[in-house]
């Protein structure tokens, strides 16, 4: 390495630089920190390093605090612990092993001190700072080695630890705090010494000089006091991962990185749950201002999350969900407690007795409940019942756990609740213990049933997204998602046939706009990938999505049959196809007259009835008929609410306990119930969907005679949002392949309609006037909700790009709005589309499905015309 040999001035800026078990136990990771901190010595910086024990080193600490009185249990741990620092002292091929013997030899003391049998905390305490006096000293030595200079420090030295109000003995020893100030004199100290030095993390000192433990985390919390100590230009936290997320990635590879928080926030985020940084370790940095910064090991060339003072002028945005398992409610109800002084004070008392700090408080007249959380808390299940019957006197207690506590953090989250709608409607189907909105308005949480958690973050984030609340296309704020950074950008699943066919959509705004413009070719592809699984007897294309005429015919020309809810729809099919045989429609109305019914009937169509009304009051005009029953099997999906079609708000089917009598009308009319049919609703992205409905209706299907057809329904999604994975084909075929082989006697259909044609078609439409009102951007077009009104009725996200200039860099964020008078008239919510003039062509995209078809005439506007490219 070439390193600068001449020392920095004594006032050159600190960076202090932390790293973590994995980044310390191997030699090319040590290489990896000479580079980091080379590069910052080369850039005039004098550095402070502070390192975690090896990774795996501190639990082995512990096992033997643990092991306290079993001497050769303790004796063995012990050789483990020499063994894997001698190995890394082999591999890193250093001269002299002195340093690192003499802390193995005073561990080895350790063993033998009077303190071991009992377990004394304060000899917890000095056992436990071993891993990090050994790392570092390990370290010091390498980076030497290496013609690094680098001075070892004691941290103990440096911080005092100081005890809290009503701290335990527990707390004092292996939680301990330190209250850090600025020191010149230290730095101006250390400056005459040399330029880089190595610490540990993790440990302080007591009066006495007896050493405390900072707790665990605390490796994050000593690079934060030397940051403030030396008022340091950064600290940089080097991690394994990119930074901080808008939700655990494990759990939501959506999650998106944090480039920027403040500190509140990144304190809010950090005791809520993300493990990326030590709640404690925000607060000695905030104080003194000093900016701290997450970086990864592997990856040092991603910016991080940075974290300083507030950001003025941000949009108000909820910035992560979070949650935190084993947490303990403990519900105290009581009569007597209502404008009873000194109730609280009595019960707090208890909990302060048992050293509990209490995290969540839930009141009401005659219930108090409070959370405990077990990183604050040593909470064995004596302590909580010595604490309940403290309390018993008091009031009734009740215990529930285990909890999950999930958090939704944000400043100025009272101002989003608003935004919050979707969110709310989740939990309004769980079992939620405690909500509790938090006094510095950062944060909301919700405590559930741990078993809920896991399933329920990914969804929360996607509505948190969905809804706007959490505003993703804040560059400033949001980078790119966790499955991005681990996959490459690339992934993005989004047909674009268009981009290719750019001069010929160009041509055609040319000449009029707004214009809808299908791709014929993409519908095939699409057809073609469908009808490739080859456990599906029969597809059906649901022209409800796009009726054109030349898409039928090219759905007819790759072997579809037809789904139809209305008559019309009927004659619209007959009069486009005239040699389809009406036995390859089907027609599946909703509280459709009974003309419609006599009609399809009469004209050899397959008629699917959804509700008992036309068995049981029109039943003979289905007399010796085959029908389709469609039946509502209880729970609705979809990309909105809207177009959920199960359960007993939606108006579709015919419910699980009024089959029976269906069966009884059929019977008695002659009418023969050959098929089964369910549609549970549209845009469904989940491929075992399809599966579990199948499974349903197989097993319904055989406790009726005569069923021969299971009709799935459709609602096969398409990604409409850069991160959305989109249905994956393969896992369908395979799911229907395995169900089908299950029950083989039945003939499966499937009647999908967006999946055919959402991609296929695009809305070009005219800039007509820009617009800026306080911070918010419009962008005007000639089309609006008249010609496609997803966005206004669902929230539907269309991806929406300037095609006149789409090549060129992303603007400001706009709102694209058409020309209707209506508020709910936009196309797209914050929006960063290349900088738009009056007259530029904009497309919207993945609007073939349900676009043309719904548009309206409203303010008498006529709605884009329709194009089919050949
Ligand atoms: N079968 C039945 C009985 C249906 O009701 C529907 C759609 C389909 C099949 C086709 O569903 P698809 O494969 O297209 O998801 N306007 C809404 C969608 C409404 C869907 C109505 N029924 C939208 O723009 O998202």
């Amino acid at each position: 390495m070439n390193l600068p040999t001449e020392t920095l001035p004594t006032d050159a800026p600190w960076i202090v630089v932390k790293f973590g078990g994995t980044s310390v136990s191997t030699r090319p990771r040590w290489d990896n920190i000479a580079t980091i901190v080379g590069a910052h010595r080369a850039k005039g910086k004098r550095v402070l390093i502070v390192v975690s024990a090896l990774s795996g080193i501190t639990d082995q600490l512990k096992a033997i605090g643990e092991a306290h009185a079993d001497a050769s249990r303790c004796r063995e741990l012990y050789l483990g612990i020499v063994e894997r620092h001698h190995a890394l002292y082999r591999d890193m091929q250093l001269p002299s092993r002195n340093a690192l013997d003499g802390w193995l030899a005073r561990l080895d003391q350790l063993l033998g001190d009077a303190r071991r049998p009992a377990g004394e905390l304060s000899w917890q305490a000095e056992l436990l700072a071993h891993g990090e006096l050994l790392s570092s000293t390990l370290g010091a030595l390498y980076l030497n080695a290496r013609g690094l200079t680098t001075h070892w420090l004691d941290s103990r030295e440096f911080f005092l630890a100081r005890p809290q109000p009503n701290q335990g003995a527990w707390g004092r020893w292996l939680s301990a705090s330190v209250e850090v100030a600025p020191d010149p004199a230290v730095a101006t100290a250390l400056a005459a010494r040399g330029d880089v030095f190595i610490a540990q993390g993790f440990i302080a000192r007591h009066d006495d000089g007896a050493t405390a433990i900072l707790g665990r985390g605390g490796s994050d919390t000593s690079a934060s006091y030397f940051g403030a100590l030396l008022k340091a230009e950064a600290v940089e936290i080097w991690t394994d991962v990119p930074g901080m997320f808008s939700a655990n990635p494990r759990q939501v590879p959506d999650a998106r990185l944090l480039s920027r928080l403040d500190y509140a926030e990144a304190q809010e985020i950090a005791t809520t749950g993300a493990k990326v940084l030590h709640p404690r370790c925000i607060h000695p940095v905030r104080e003194v201002r000093v900016p701290l910064v997450i970086k990864d090991t592997n990856r040092p060339e991603l910016p991080g999350t940075a974290i300083g003072p507030n950001v003025a002028h941000a949009a108000t945005s909820i910035k992560a969900i979070s949650s935190r398992k084993g947490i303990t409610l403990v519900s105290m109800e009581s009569i007597g407690m209502w404008q009873q002084v000194g109730f609280l004070a009595d019960v707090f008392d208890a909990f302060k007795r048992h050293g509990l700090s209490v995290d969540l408080i839930g009141s009401a007249e005659t219930n108090v409940t409070v959370s405990l959380d077990p990183s604050d808390n040593l909470l064995t299940s004596d302590v909580l019942s010595r604490l309940c019957a403290d309390l018993e006197p008091f009031c009734r207690v009740k215990v529930i756990a285990p909890c999950a506590a999930v958090t939704v953090v944000g400043r100025g989250m009272r101002s989003m609740l608003h935004k919050l709608s979707a969110v709310l409607a989740e939990f309004g189907a769980l079992d939620v213990h405690l909500i509790s909105q938090s006094s510095n308005n950062l944060n909301l949480t919700f405590v559930v049933d741990e078993a809920l958690a896991d399933a329920l973050i990914p969804r929360l984030h996607a509505l948190l997204i969905r809804a706007e609340a959490m505003r993703v296309d804040d560059a400033a704020v949001f980078g790119p998602s966790w499955r991005e950074l681990a996959h490459g950008a690339g992934d993005d699943a989004r047909a674009t046939w268009w981009r290719t066919r750019r001069d010929d959509l160009l041509a055609i705004a040319a000449e009029a706009t707004p214009r809808y413009v299908y791709d014929l070719g993409h519908v095939r592809a699409q057809a073609r990938g469908l009808a490739a699984i080859g456990a599906v007897d029969r597809w059906h294309y649901a022209l409800k999505a796009n009726p054109h005429a030349d898409i039928l015919r090219a759905l007819h020309a790759e072997g579809f049959a037809f789904e139809c809810v209305s008559w019309d729809e009927v004659e619209h099919v007959r009069r486009t196809l005239p040699d389809l045989p009406c036995e390859r429609i089907l027609f599946t109305p909703n509280f459709a007259p009974r003309e419609e019914y006599r009609a399809a009937l009469a004209a050899g169509v397959r008629v699917t009835l959804d509700a008992l009304h036309p068995i049981a009051e029109w039943g003979a005009d289905f007399a010796g008929h085959d029908i389709l029953l469609r039946v509502d099997l209880g729970a609705g999906r979809g990309h909105h609410d809207k177009v959920k079609t199960g359960g007993a708000q939606s108006k579709f089917g015919v419910s699980l306990d009024e089959i029976e009598a269906f069966r009884a009308h059929a019977r008695t009319h002659g009418a023969r119930i050959t098929g089964l049919h369910a549609h549970l609703g549209s845009g469904i992205l989940d491929a075992q969907h399809w599966r579990s409905v199948y499974v349903q209706m197989a097993s319904l299907a055989e406790q009726f005679n005569r069923v021969e057809v299971l009709d799935l329904g459709g609602g096969l999604g398409v990604p409409s949002r850069p991160e959305d994975a989109p249905l994956d084909l393969d896992a369908l075929a395979a799911a229907l392949a395995e169900v089908k082989q299950a029950y083989p006697q039945f003939k499966l259909w499937m009647e999908p309609g967006r999946y055919l044609v959402a991609e296929a078609g695009v809305l070009l439409a005219r800039v007509t006037q820009l617009k800026r009102k306080g911070d918010v951007r419009y962008v005007g077009l000639d089309a609006g909700m008249n010609s496609l009104i997803r966005p206004a009725l669902y929230e539907a996200w269309h991806d929406i790009v300037n095609l006149t200039r789409l090549d060129d860099a992303p603007g400001e964020v706009v709102q694209v709005v058409g020309p209707i008078c209506e508020s709910g008239d936009t196309l797209g919510n914050h929006r960063r589309l290349a900088t738009c003039a009056e007259g530029d062509v904009v497309l919207v995209a993945e609007a073939g499905a349900y676009g043309a078809v719904m548009a309206s005439r409203y303010n008498l506007r006529e709605p884009a015309a329709e194009i089919v490219l050949p």
